[in-house]
């Protein structure tokens, strides 16, 4: 408590943050109470932040206890935590520091609070519904935008009043975004479009998608003139999963894209993997205050990346395989710092010297010094003192140095537990001369056999060999495996959030369900149960002259409204393509096609599970 004259600064924000925690030293009963509406032994997994405009106090996003939490970095406490919506994912603030906006993706909402006192005080929310990820805030704080990722849209909010002032398509799997600093233009990522988007917020209407064949986009940041925008995605390159592909960077790889945020989107890259030791899931990314310095957190090889970012050599196309030599051999242009765990957010401090990373799977915040290349200072958020089975095998999940030479974990490709927009070429189904759609891993213990080919019968093999043969890494343990099992068994798909609420739209898919159901179609006979498979395997007449194995497994439709590929080779780009080539009724079930209109209500149908 001695260090609070260091903040006596006449700044508005910073005087309101001085009474903040002088307040709550008469509060801490209070808050005691408060903060035991959110167990102390569940894990708190922060993914987001953001920290006050003077630097004194932060506020994270805890994705497993669907909590804030209220920090004070003038003694590293946590001063108050307060439910959320389920699974929340980004955190906005205003200029002056005051309104907080919170997206929950399962619960589809927005919450609004405001800090008072030392206290996160809950003053509003909204339904948004969708799946929401990323959102920010108008510099005034009345205008929230938020990435609608199961709808390809970003609405515009008013806060005050609640109501969507505006919805913007955006192109597939919008997930993280950010506003220029004037305002008037917000980037994007889309995954499910390989690319970003870049929407004008004045004429409210999308301006381009660009397609840099990036998979899961990370947080993007403008540059300082908000010229440019800056963010980390990793490459898929197409060649078979082989050690020497790996080792080329042919496999996998990790990039930081720059783009122009004007009417014409010219951009580049810059590759960062070092032969031997390469980077995955690069996440989070900032500036720090100065510019002069872009920090990004590479969560799957747990570490943060600095670079000096002047003279950055940004190439022209994606596709240099490693990182720029000249750059790896200069320590004070580049250079990584072992963080652990699983960071994901970066946010800098106005020192010019200091990032706070939240790091999900140590459920703490790290304060790391840029100066002497270290974690300076750990804060607990709180979290079980023994590490469930489950959580160990999220973490063997999320950990790439599971991999041949760490270039790439099981979420790069499955992406959280699910799937991502491109056929890939791994070893698991014989033959290098065939690519596949990434399989959901959803409580994968009731989804046997295993493989779009089925021939995996036994979940612990197929697991171990996924380590072994897709990651080309060491065999693991008895104990690993189990522990991935037990993470598999809890991973739930997220909520399907196309419930129709509008009665024409219900009756269609009431149409649809008995089709679904009834013998014209004869889709029951296979996809049935629970996760909508009879764990069989059927010719359907998909199978490809390389194929090593015949036949396949029937999918599961839950959640296919989500996928951009369909079949096992991604053929169909949409349930109508599925359903009028060579998947259609007739084909499959042995009875005639349908009418359009019953097709339709086929896929409204299809579209809920
Ligand atoms: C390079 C991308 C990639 C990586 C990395 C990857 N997978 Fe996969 N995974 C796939 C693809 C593609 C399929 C479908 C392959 C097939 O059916 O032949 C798949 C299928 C699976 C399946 C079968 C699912 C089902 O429902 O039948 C399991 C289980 C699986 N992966 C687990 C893992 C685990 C565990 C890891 C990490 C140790 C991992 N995968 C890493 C791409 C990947
Ligand atoms: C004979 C069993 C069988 C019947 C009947 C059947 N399916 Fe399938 N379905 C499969 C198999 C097997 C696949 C995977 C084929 C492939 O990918 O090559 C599949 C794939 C699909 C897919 C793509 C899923 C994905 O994740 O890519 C959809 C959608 C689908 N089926 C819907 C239907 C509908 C709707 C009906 C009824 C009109 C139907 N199926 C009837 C066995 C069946």
């Amino acid at each position: 408590m001695q260090r609070f004259p260091t903040v006596f600064v006449t700044t508005f924000a910073c005087f309101f943050s001085v009474f903040l925690f002088l307040d709550n030293q008469t509060n801490s009963q209070d808050f005691q109470a408060d903060r035991s509406l959110i167990a102390a032994d569940i894990d708190r997994s922060p993914v987001d932040l953001v920290i006050s405009p003077c630097g004194s106090w932060l506020v994270t996003v805890n994705q497993t206890s669907d909590s804030v939490s209220l920090v004070s970095l003038l003694d590293d406490r946590v001063l108050d935590e307060q439910p959320v919506g389920r699974r929340p994912v980004a955190i906005a603030q205003s200029t002056d520091g005051r309104r907080l906006l919170v997206s929950s993706r399962d619960s589809g909402e927005l919450t609004r609070f405001d800090v008072e006192n030392g206290k996160l005080k809950r003053s509003g929310h909204v339904h948004v519904g969708y799946l929401p990820y990323g959102v920010v805030l108008s510099a005034d704080g009345r205008t929230a935008y938020a990435a609608l990722s199961a709808r390809d849209q970003i609405v515009a909010v008013d806060v005050d009043s609640g109501r969507v002032t505006a919805q913007i398509d955006t192109g597939r799997w919008p997930r993280y975004l950010v506003l220029s600093p004037d305002g008037t233009r917000l980037a994007v990522g889309v995954s499910g479009d390989l690319g970003i988007s870049m929407v004008d917020t004045v004429e409210r209407k999308l301006l381009w998608t660009e397609r840099l064949a990036s998979l899961n986009v990370g947080h993007l940041v403008f540059s300082p003139e908000g010229s440019e925008v800056y963010f980390p995605w990793m490459i898929y390159r197409r060649t078979p999963v082989t050690p020497s592909n790996i080792r080329m960077g042919w496999v996998l790889g990790s990039r930081i894209a720059r783009i122009e945020a004007g009417d014409d989107p010219a951009w580049q890259a810059l590759t960062l993997d070092p032969s031997g030791r390469a980077v995955a899931d690069p996440h989070g990314i900032a500036l720090t205050p100065d510019a002069t310095r872009m920090v990004v957190s590479a969560s799957g090889t747990k570490e943060l990346l600095v670079f000096r970012r002047q003279g950055l050599p940004f190439q022209d196309h994606a596709h240099h395989d490693l990182i720029d030599r000249a750059l790896l051999a200069d320590s004070d242009r580049f250079f990584r710092i072992p963080l652990g765990g699983r960071p994901m957010a970066v946010r800098s401090l106005q020192d010019n010297r200091h990032v706070v990373v939240a790091n999900y799977l140590r459920n703490s915040l790290q304060i790391v010094d840029l100066q002497s290349r270290q974690v300076a200072r750990e804060i607990s958020l709180g979290g079980p003192s023994a590490i469930s089975l489950a959580r160990r095998g999220e973490a063997i999940f999320y950990d790439a140095t599971r991999s041949l030479d760490q270039w790439y974990s099981c979420h790069s490709c499955h992406y959280e537990g699910g799937t991502n927009a491109v056929t890939m070429n791994t070893p698991t189904d014989g033959s290098s001369l065939t690519s596949k759609t990434v399989l959901p891993l959803y409580r994968l213990d009731r989804t046997g056999p295993w493989n779009w080919h089925g021939w995996q019968t036994d979940l612990p093999e197929t697991i171990a060999k996924s380590l072994t043969s897709t990651m080309q890494g060491p065999e693991p343990s008895q104990d690993d495996v189990q522990a991935m099992i037990a993470y598999f068994s809890e991973l739930q798909p997220p909520p399907n959030p196309h419930q129709p609420s509008e009665p024409e739209i219900a009756a269609a898919v009431e149409r649809g369900r008995e089709i679904f159901h009834g013998s014209r179609a004869g889709c029951v006979s296979c996809h049935h149960g629970p996760e909508l498979t009879d764990g069989q395997i059927h010719d359907v007449g998909t199978g490809r002259r390389m194929d090593r194995h015949s036949g396949y497994n029937t999918p599961s439709l839950r959640n296919v409204y989500h996928k951009t590929l369909l079949l096992h080779d991604g053929r169909a780009r949409s349930l109508h393509e599925v359903l009028t080539g060579v998947h259609r009724p007739s084909n499959v079930a042995g009875t005639s096609d349908l009418s359009d209109e019953d097709l339709a209500d086929l896929m409204e149908y299809l579209r809920t599970l």
